[in-house]
């Protein structure tokens, strides 16, 4: 006898028909007025990753969030507030639909800074962004059904966001190069009753090691290289040239590699000038 039983696919079945972990983001836009409006929004993930890069938020069609972003401003920062119960309670209320962005201000604990581009545009409005947040994706709405186009009946919209700036704490970027040490970020069970949300703090994450039979695959090393302290660029095809250098190595290697060509003046590694090397060291 199986252990499982059929669950009803129902609207909104990552609440009502499944537990579902999500992230905690405070979406911020600009409105009409002028003022940074705040919106808490779970579903909220990568949707571009290599070449490009976008988020996908989905949000009811009539948020201040989804009417902002297609009607007043198509600029948008993704505040991730840490797990802090005082910062939740204020997530849900400002989660309340049908307020507007002055009623939701008055009740608002975060405090509010400029948007941190320094890329902004002549007469450009940006949403300011949240302090307390861990990080902020700082993000721009394309309206491109070329690139992506969804219609459904259902009342949602899907926002394609181009991902222009994160932004993140000295601390955790550190971290986040050093490795070892993860911020406090709160998850969003996605079960849902008629009176709570539920959220989860994440326990200290342990490391699972990748099987040394697998071998290096090409992510690990541009993972590697990006952690590295060198303003190099990486031509895609280079990476393949090291999948056989054995994994202890490999930091030590893509270091001398680095340095060698900072040394040259080099400015980007090519597969070509990774076989001159490897001959060279022969
Ligand atoms: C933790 C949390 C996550 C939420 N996630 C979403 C979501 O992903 N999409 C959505 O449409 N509404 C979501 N809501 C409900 C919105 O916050 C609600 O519609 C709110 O009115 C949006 O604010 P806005 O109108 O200022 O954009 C969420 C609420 C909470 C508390």
């Amino acid at each position: 006898m199986s252990k499982f039983s059929e669950v009803a696919v129902l609207d909104n079945f990552y609440q009502t028909s499944s537990f579902y972990p999500m992230p905690v983001v405070l979406v911020t836009t600009v409105s009409e007025s002028g003022l940074t409006n705040i919106g808490s929004y779970s579903l909220c993930f990568p949707f571009g990753i290599a070449g490009d890069h976008y988020m996908m938020l989905i949000s009811r069609g009539d948020s201040n969030t989804s009417l902002n972003l297609m009607n007043s401003n198509n600029h948008c920062a993704l505040n991730f507030i840490p797990y802090n119960k005082k910062f939740l309670k204020n997530a849900v209320c400002l989660g309340y639909p049908g307020e507007t962005t002055e009623q939701k201000l008055k009740d608002c604990i975060f405090t509010i800074e400029p948007s941190m581009r320094n890329d902004k545009a002549d007469g450009e409005v940006y949403p300011d962004v949240i302090t307390e947040s861990i990080q902020i994706f700082e993000c721009t709405y394309i309206d491109d059904p070329e690139l992506f186009h969804y219609a459904n009946d259902g009342g949602e919209r899907h926002f394609l966001l181009k991902i222009d700036h994160i932004f993140m704490q000295e601390k955790w970027h550190k971290a986040l190069k050093k490795g070892g040490k993860f911020p406090g970020l709160p998850v969003d069970y996605g079960y849902r009753d008629s009176r709570h949300f539920w959220f989860a703090p994440h326990s200290r994450p342990y490391a699972e090691a990748i099987p040394k039979n697998k071998g290096i695959d090409v992510n690990s090393i541009k993972y590697e290289v990006q952690r590295l302290p060198f303003e190099l660029e990486w031509d895609e095809q280079a990476y393949a040239r090291l999948v056989k250098v054995p994994r202890v190595f490999l930091k030590r290697v893509l270091t001398a590699i680095s340095e060698r060509a900072v040394k040259e003046g080099v400015k980007k590694i090519t597969p070509e000038l990774l076989d001159e090397y490897n001959k060279k060291n022969r």
